[in-house]
């Protein structure tokens, strides 16, 4: 029985993985591709987010760099854009050209510097533009353009918008993959390419993260509370409760150390709160298992007192579990059914409780009235 928990969590953290790593890997390929002046572009990446695809020729003879920046408006009548930002790594400091549909229904590109999310000024930007183009087909716009690039590697940044008013585009959505448009492009050299296409890796470190922590501080952890508060009040489930209770804080702390070395290398100095709290959690985690080992027997004395401390303990470790999940999952800020999903998760078992408490005290009570003895021993 005990082995079979185990496997099961195991299977639910894999399958758990499985769809996360594979879900944001939106199914396109840049060379599939096709559209007029292709053969232009010697190089192709699909970038990590917006479904958005980069192609490009760098000429390092004359500094000169041809693009074609693929990605579907947020809206049909939307805007796409794709910037370098010589300053720095985000919006702030990006020169940018915008592609969007005119009132007369025509394609047009313009180019925007954007010193600060306040200042968004049309006009000339940093180096020069020239050759700019843009065409919309398939619900996707393809924004032409060549700049002067001088370095070998630059900052790009691109974003997807619902609409234009007056040639001014309207603010983009702040989602994560929104917020993640954006990473270094090399030009020249042998690894010329977009640093983290396909996959941000350190969102990937950050998802896994996630995933480790939420299947075990989340998950796991409050599953065993269940199994031994609810399980045991059946006297035929002895001594299988207890087996699966350790057999689940076992895995879910194994799960969750792990999970738990992901987020130290995370974000240093950051997000001091879901640290702390972090940190206290696999203190007390800790704590709770060297317990397990200085358990007194059933009938010793101080049984009463382990008791009252390994329970106080392992509810404050609920507690904490499940206020860090909702607090990383705010620093995270992933599409919003994963947040659903967790919360669903919580429900269900919540649920569970609920009415395994309710069936617990007519048990007892029942036995109360018929036999008049406890049924719990702490
Ligand atoms: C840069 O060189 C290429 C050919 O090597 C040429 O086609 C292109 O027009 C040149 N660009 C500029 C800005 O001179
Ligand atoms: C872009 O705007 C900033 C701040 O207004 C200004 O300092 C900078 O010179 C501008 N860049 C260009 C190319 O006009």
């Amino acid at each position: 029985m005990a082995s079979s928990c185990a496997n099961q969590n195991l299977a639910m953290l894999i399958s758990l993985t499985v769809i996360l790593l594979i879900s944001p890997a939106y199914s396109q390929s840049c060379s599939s591709q096709s559209f007029a002046n292709k053969m232009l572009y010697t190089q192709c990446a699909d970038l990590p987010t917006l479904s958005s695809t980069l192609h490009w020729y760098y000429d390092s003879a004359n500094s000169t760099l041809a693009i074609a920046f693929i990605a579907p408006p947020a809206k049909p009548a939307g805007w796409t854009s794709w910037a370098i930002n010589p300053t720095g790594t985000g919006m702030a400091g990006a020169q940018t050209l915008l592609a969007y549909k005119t009132s007369s229904g025509a394609m047009a590109v313009k180019t925007f510097n954007i010193s600060s999310y306040s200042s968004i000024v049309p006009g000339k930007l940093a180096f020069d533009v020239w050759d700019t183009a843009a065409e919309s087909s398939g619900g996707v716009f393809r924004l032409f353009a060549k700049v002067k690039v001088k370095t070998g590697q630059v900052n790009h940044v691109w974003q997807v918008g619902p609409s234009v008013v007056d040639g001014f585009p309207a603010k983009h959505a702040f989602d994560a993959p929104n917020l993640q448009a954006k990473g270094t492009l090399t030009l020249t050299g042998t690894n010329a390419g977009v640093a983290g296409a396909g996959a941000d890796p350190k969102l990937k470190d950050r998802n896994i993260h996630g995933i480790l922590n939420a299947v075990s501080w989340g998950f796991l952890f409050p599953l065993g509370i269940i199994i031994a508060r609810y399980i045991r009040t059946f006297p035929s489930a002895d001594p299988a409760w207890f087996y699966l209770h350790i057999s689940c804080q076992i895995s879910a702390y194994a799960i969750g150390v792990a999970g738990w070395a992901t987020g130290l290398k995370l974000g240093r100095g950051e997000y001091t709160t879901h640290r702390n709290i972090g940190i206290t959690l696999f203190t007390f985690a800790t704590v709770q298992m060297l317990a397990l080992f200085l358990r007194p027997g059933k009938d010793h004395k101080y049984r009463l007192y382990w008791n009252i401390y390994h329970h106080s303990v392992g509810y404050a470790i609920l507690v904490l579990g499940i206020v860090n999940i909702f607090k990383g999952l705010d620093i995270l800020n992933p599409t919003n059914h994963w947040k659903t999903a967790y919360i669903i998760a919580i429900c269900v078992l919540g649920g569970i409780a609920v009415v395994l408490e309710i069936l617990t005290w007519i048990v007892v009570l029942n036995r109360r009235s018929s036999k008049s003895t406890k049924p719990y021993d702490g």
